[in-house]
């Protein structure tokens, strides 16, 4: 099983932005988490972080054919961006979205995801956990698959 797990904009300033919300984590430690938990799950992960849309963008489209499953933190292009949206849906993989702080309870504008219309689960509000979770809702709807 190989998964994506994608992260937006400003996710590389962890530890540094906002922790009252974001928390202390750094991003390097982040996504040494991710590889320990998918490591446990037997899970193969390929980790990326971008601040452009358009990296992001053919990061998803790379993904076709090659991974299983997309993990995806667009951070704030969550709110903003059709063309995350449309990558999603062209390659059409099964796809989560997480944000580390729970959304729901922000501000008005961050009440759309784009780019959760795409994705069959969101986890939220989980922090850094929100990403093994993730991981284990993605594993169990490819085992199911099969
Ligand atoms: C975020 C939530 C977004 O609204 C915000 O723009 C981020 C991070 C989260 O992980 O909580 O950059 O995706």
């Amino acid at each position: 099983m190989k998964l994506l797990v994608l992260n937006g904009p400003n996710l590389n300033m962890l530890g540094i932005r906002e922790p009252e919300i974001y928390g202390s984590v750094t991003y390097a430690q982040l996504e040494q988490f991710i590889r320990g938990c998918a490591e446990q799950m037997g899970i193969q992960v390929q980790v990326k972080q971008s601040n452009h849309e358009g990296v992001l963008v053919d990061a998803i489209q790379a993904a076709y054919g090659v991974m299983d499953g997309i993990i995806i933190n667009p951070a704030a292009y969550t709110h903003t961006s059709i063309a995350i949206l449309d990558a999603l849906k062209a390659v059409s993989l099964p796809a989560v979205e997480v944000h580390l702080s729970n959304v729901r309870e922000r501000e008005g504008f961050r009440q759309v995801s784009y780019a959760g219309m795409a994705c069959f689960h969101t986890v939220m509000g989980e922090g850094i956990e929100g990403y093994r979770t993730a991981l284990q809702i993605m594993k169990e709807k490819l085992q199911n698959k099969n």
